[in-house]
């Protein structure tokens, strides 16, 4: 079986994603699978090539797209896609010399964020009919809405912080009576967050107007869609990983992820940024120089996390109902928040695609990384 890995892509996370695609890709049994690995480069581009598997961390993409070829995707109609190489450039070269062909039987997504995660990559393997490992269309988009995913959750009476959504163009021009809503409705400490985003990109911690004002202008930058909401002050974060089909789901042990210092947002640098790359190693991750990413396997966590076996169940419980709320299939990762002075637990956000696969969290439960992602091709090909 070919299996395309899919690594990189448009999205402000394609460094984390071609390390996920890449470990996943490490992780696939020789034996009966064929990795061909995509890379989607930042213009959109797509590339293939073996020399893509030999990639260290992120550090030598550029490099590597040289020994890559450009590819053209083409559907067949038995259930599988065609890479087709772009030596030519322009369709009607391609079309009279079509020079390699390399078959793709299930497509494994590595990709974070963007058209990667939200649908848009899911849409294209449906529409080409070719299985593929994440959550289908329309969990994938609902999943990638901070706005909506909160929506869909409180519908379903799974707790969530209190919000104001903005639109671009209900900010624009009209900053003040924006900010006048967010302060009538609620109380600082705020956080503001794209809707649309991940890995923490574009989200910051508010205490006052003025902070609001620049928090909002600088998460516009990355979606025309912002969340203001409620800060959870005395915050623990606890995430735990599903795997399942449309019928069955079964919840990963939790986690308790340990931000650097004392602020109450995990960041960029805090997830995936390790200044000794020893012990990212030691954790599963690639080898690499100081201060490279190294994927959700660098950052410091607890897991199981220290919670009694109540609370964890009803953390399990809340996830495998989102799991279906949302559709998903596949392995996801669900975020919550523990407001630690009143003991609520809040849903935060869902990832359809979760760094690393989220494979720390399923081997405690005797589930290896290379048994993680059969099980996803498997469920794929269902
Ligand atoms: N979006 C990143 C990869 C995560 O939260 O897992
Ligand atoms: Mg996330």
């Amino acid at each position: 079986l070919q299996v395309g890995i899919v690594l990189g892509g448009v999205a402000p996370e394609h460094e984390v994603s071609v390390i996920t695609a890449l470990q996943a890709a490490a992780a696939l049994d020789r034996d009966r699978y064929t990795p061909v690995p995509i890379y989607v480069a930042k213009d959109g581009t797509w590339y293939t090539g073996d020399a893509l598997l030999e990639v260290e961390a992120y550090r030598d993409l550029d490099a590597l797209r040289e020994d890559a070829l450009p590819v053209a995707l083409a559907p067949t109609p038995y259930g599988h896609l065609e890479l087709l190489e772009d030596r030519a450039p322009g369709i009607l070269k391609r079309l009279q010399r079509p020079a390699l062909r390399r078959r793709i039987d299930v497509m494994l997504l590595g990709l974070h964020g963007g058209p990667g995660e939200n649908g848009g990559v899911q849409g294209l393997c449906e529409t080409f009919n070719v299985p593929y490992t994440s959550a289908g269309v329309f969990g994938s988009a609902l999943g990638m809405d901070k706005v909506m995913s909160k929506r869909v959750c409180r519908q379903a009476g799974i707790p969530v912080v209190d919000f104001v959504a903005l639109r671009e163009g209900e900010w624009a021009g009209r900053e003040a009576a924006a900010l006048d809503e967010c302060e009538a409705t609620l109380d600082y400490p705020l956080v503001v967050k794209p809707a649309r985003c991940g890995s923490s990109i574009g989200i910051a911690q508010v205490n006052t107007r003025a902070e609001l004002d620049a928090a909002i202008e600088d998460a516009l930058r990355y979606d025309d869609k912002v969340v203001v909401e409620k800060a959870v002050e005395a915050l623990r974060e606890i995430n735990c990983s599903v795997l399942g089909d449309g019928h069955e789901a079964t919840p990963s042990v939790l986690e308790e992820p340990v931000p650097s210092d004392d602020d109450a947002v995990l960041t960029f640098q805090d997830k995936y940024m390790r200044e000794d790359g020893e012990a990212a190693k030691a954790e599963g991750g690639t080898k690499s120089a100081e201060s490279s990413p190294e994927g959700m396997a660098a950052q410091d966590r607890i897991v199981p996390a220290n919670l009694s076996d109540e609370r964890t169940e009803t953390i399990q419980d809340l996830a495998v109902r989102i799991f279906h709320q949302f559709e998903c299939a596949g392995v996801v990762r669900i975020d919550f928040m523990i407001d630690e002075s009143t003991g609520r637990v809040y849903f935060n956000e869902i990832n359809t695609i979760p760094g690393s696969f989220s494979f720390y969290l399923w081997e405690p439960s005797g589930v290896s990384f290379d048994a993680l992602v059969d099980r996803l091709v498997t469920i794929a090909r269902r």
